[in-house]
C-alpha cells in the first residue's frame, strides 16, 4: 500500500537524519577566535586518529589560508564550497561527486587524517544567486538546507565535520547551522565580543525542534591569564557572568540536561603561540610550539586535549536521548 503524502511528509520530519558529528562553529560577531578554534579542534580531532573534514564556508577564507592554500591559488578550482552548494546542484544532488571537493590540507606537518572543503571568495555572491534562484526558479531555502543536509551525510566516511562560519547571517550559514548535529560557539570574554551570542542564539531557538542543531558549549578564547582570579581581570569575570546568563536562558531541556551545569566547553588563552598556529601556512612548526608551557600554566595542547575528550563525552550523552 502507498503511503499516502501528508503522512509522507510528516513521517520524513520525523526522521530527518544528520551527519552524526557535524559541528558548527559560529557566532554573529568577527574576530572572536572561530576559525582558530576550528583550525585546532581539527588538528586535535585528527592527531587522535579521526578522519576530520573541514569545511571553509567564510568568504574570507581564513580556514584554507590557516591550513596552507595560497591566496592567489586557493579558489582557482571548480572544486570549492561556491561550486558545491551553487543552486543548478541543489536538484541534481543524485550527480554531485561530493568526494570530488576533498582536498588534502597544505600543511605538511598536519595530521593526515585531516582534509578540507575549500572556500572561495566570491561565497559573498551567493545570496544574490540564492535569491535569484528563489524568485525566478521557484527554489526555497529548505531546499538548500535539505541539500546541505544530505551533502554532509555523503560525508559519513568521515569521524567528524567541522563548519567554521562567517560572522553573518546568509542563506549558507543559516543553512550549514541547521544542517548541522551540533555547534559551538566562540566568544572573547569582553563586552563588546559577546554581544552577538545572544543573537545566534534566539535565532537557533527558532528553528523547528527536529532539525535543531544541539548546543555543545561556549568555547571562551583568548582568556586572559594574568591578573586576579581563574578566569583573568574582573572586567573578563563581569563579561562571563552576562554570558552566562544570556547562555542558560536559550538552552532547551536536553541541552541543560547535559551542559546545564557548565555550560563553558573550554577556555583557550590568549597567547602568541596561539595565533602563529593560526597565520602559518603549509608548514606549521607552530603546532609543536603548543605543547610548551609556561610556569605552571596547562599547555594548550593539555587543554585541547581536554577539550576534544568532553566534546566527545557530550555527543555521546546527547547520542542517549
Ligand atoms: N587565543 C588566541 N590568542 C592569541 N591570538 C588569537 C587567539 N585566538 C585568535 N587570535 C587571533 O585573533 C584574530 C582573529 O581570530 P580568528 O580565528 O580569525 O577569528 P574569527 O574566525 O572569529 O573571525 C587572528 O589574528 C588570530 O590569530
Ligand atoms: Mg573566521
Amino acid at each position: 500500500m502507498d503511503i499516502p503524502e501528508t503522512l509522507k511528509k510528516q513521517f520524513d520530519a520525523l526522521t530527518i537524519d544528520k551527519h552524526p558529528k557535524s559541528i558548527c562553529i559560529s557566532n554573529y560577531k568577527g574576530g572572536v577566535g572561530k576559525t582558530t578554534i576550528t583550525t585546532l579542534l581539527g588538528y586535535y580531532l585528527a592527531n587522535k586518529g579521526n578522519r576530520v573534514l573541514l569545511f571553509d564556508i567564510d568568504p574570507q577564507c581564513s580556514l584554507s589560508l590557516a591550513v596552507g592554500f595560497e591566496p592567489a591559488k586557493v579558489d582557482k578550482t571548480d572544486f570549492t564550497i561556491y561550486h558545491l552548494v551553487t543552486p543548478n546542484k541543489w536538484h541534481n544532488i543524485k550527480k554531485v561527486k561530493f568526494q570530488e571537493y576533498i582536498d588534502d590540507v597544505p600543511d605538511k606537518f598536519a595530521p593526515k587524517t585531516l582534509k578540507i572543503i575549500k572556500g572561495a571568495f566570491n561565497v559573498d555572491e551567493l545570496d544574490i544567486e540564492i535569491t535569484k534562484a528563489i524568485v525566478e526558479n521557484d527554489r526555497t531555502a529548505d531546499m538548500l538546507f535539505g541539500y546541505c543536509r544530505n551533502m554532509l551525510n555523503s560525508f559519513k566516511d568521515f569521524d567528524y565535520i567541522l563548519v567554521d562560519c562567517p560572522p553573518n547571517k546568509m542563506y549558507l550559514t543559516q543553512a550549514m547551522l541547521r544542517a548541522c548535529s551540533y555547534f559551538l560557539t566562540v566568544t572573547i570574554p569582553d563586552k563588546i565580543s559577546v554581544y552577538g551570542m545572544p543573537r545566534l542564539l534566539r535565532w537557533v531557538r527558532e528553528i523547528p525542534k527536529n532539525e535543531k542543531p544541539r548546543m555543545l558549549g561556549v568555547v571562551l578564547n583568548a582568556v586572559n591569564r594574568a591578573g586576579g582570579n581563574e578566569f583573568g581581570t574582573i572586567n573578563q569575570q563581569t563579561a562571563i557572568t552576562d554570558l552566562l546568563k544570556a547562555v542558560s536562558k536559550d538552552l532547551d531541556v536536553n541541552e541543560k540536561a547535559i551542559i546545564g551545569e557548565h555550560p563553558i566547553i573550554a577556555r583557550i588563552p590568549r597567547l602568541d603561540v596561539v595565533s602563529r598556529f593560526l597565520s602559518q601556512g603549509s608548514e606549521k612548526i607552530a603546532w609543536f610550539d603548543l605543547k610548551k608551557s609556561a610556569s605552571e600554566q596547562r599547555s594548550v595542547s593539555e587543554i585541547m586535549m581536554t577539550f576534544v575528550s568532553r566534546i566527545e563525552k557530550r555527543i555521546s550523552e546527547y547520542a542517549k536521548i
